[in-house]
């Protein structure tokens, strides 16, 4: 063996022994290659269509690859002259039919599926006395998600729910596009101004489930984090009868303040600026006159956070603030 080819094949085999390494050790921590472990049925689903993408697509370029490597080593020129051609193969019929047909059924096959599991995917399952429908308001929000219950409570960036329940998700917005995704428990559902969605999903599990913006909303889309609260129906009972209460105010307020505020604000001085101004001495956070405004109408580059406020929600945020600074600062 010619010691260049002998080099190349050492870099070669080198060269997949780590992609096989890289690719073990991404596997063996689901490295972004699987999506996390689904949690509601239509999450369920959009897996299924994923694994079967993936079992066709993988199949595929292991077949294709394997070729490649193949006939690279084994129809190399050889010392041929670089002008010959190589075999030529025309009009043989039999093998375009076979080239054609193939990628022709996998192509059905694979959009067959998909259309199987799309209607559990999108359609919401029907409300019955064994499979009541909880409806919660989701509002997209220059840089927050704002959660509205049935009984009026809201809570920011953090949304409690029944285990095991449909609950039917009305995704609006108000400023821009912004994008509600929860991976575990379903796909993507844009949230656009003038244009309310609805999507839907039933968690199988209690736990905390952590979604993201979607959907590049403005300098602190980043921030725009999203989390599931699941609980058992007494736990979720207990929690939002308390928070329409104005006795939950300054809980609300907190929540208002780390979910809103602290998005592009730092409340230490020692913190120095995020996106805005450091607010460690700001005299108007405790000031609902001076406050409300801002809130409503935003600043100079800050957006409207609290347009929609209702009085009750600035009303928590200031009492939150008052209740941190206690007349000096903090946060
Ligand atoms: Cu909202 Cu990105």
């Amino acid at each position: 063996m010619p010691a260049l080819l002998r080099r190349k094949l050492l870099v070669l085999l080198a060269t997949v022994a780590l992609a096989l390494a890289a690719a073990g050790a991404a596997l063996a921590a689901n490295g972004g290659f699987a999506p996390p472990p689904p949690h509601s049925p239509n999450a369920h689903r959009i897996n299924d269509a994923y694994y079967v993408i993936l079992g066709f697509t993988a199949a595929i370029f292991l077949l294709v690859e394997a070729a490649l490597v193949v006939f690279v080593l084994r129809y190399r020129s050889r010392g041929r002259a670089r002008a010959d051609e190589g075999y030529q193969l025309y009009g043989h019929t039999r093998t375009e039919l076979i080239w054609t047909v193939i990628p022709v059924v996998i192509l059905a096959l694979i959009g067959s599926f998909v259309f199987y599991k799309l209607p559990g995917i999108e359609h919401i399952p029907a409300a019955s006395a064994s499979n009541p429908q909880l409806h919660i308001t989701v509002e997209g929000r220059q840089f927050y998600w704002q959660f509205t219950y049935p009984n009026g409570a809201v809570s920011i960036d953090r949304m409690h729910v029944p285990v095991g329940e449909t609950v039917v998700l009305e995704v609006i917005s108000r400023d821009v596009n912004h994008s509600w995704w929860i991976p575990e428990l379903g796909g993507k559902w844009d949230a656009i101004p003038g244009h309310p969605n609805r999507t839907w999903f039933r968690v199988d599990k209690p736990g905390t489930y952590t979604g993201q913006c979607a959907e590049l909303c403005g300098l602190q889309h980043a921030a725009m984090l999203a989390w599931v609260v699941a609980e058992p129906r007494d736990r979720y009972e207990q929690w939002v009868n308390q928070r329409a209460q104005a006795s939950a105010r300054l809980e609300l307020g907190k929540e208002e303040a780390q979910g809103v505020c602290a998005k592009c604000h730092y409340f230490r001085q020692s913190e120095g600026t995020l996106v805005g101004p450091n607010l460690a001495t700001n005299t108007r956070l405790t000031d609902i006159k001076g406050l409300t405004p801002l809130l409503r109408n935003g600043g100079i580059r800050m957006p409207a956070v609290g347009a929609y406020w209702t009085d009750a929600q600035i009303q928590a945020l200031v009492a939150y603030f008052k209740q941190q600074n206690g007349g000096t600062s903090g946060g």
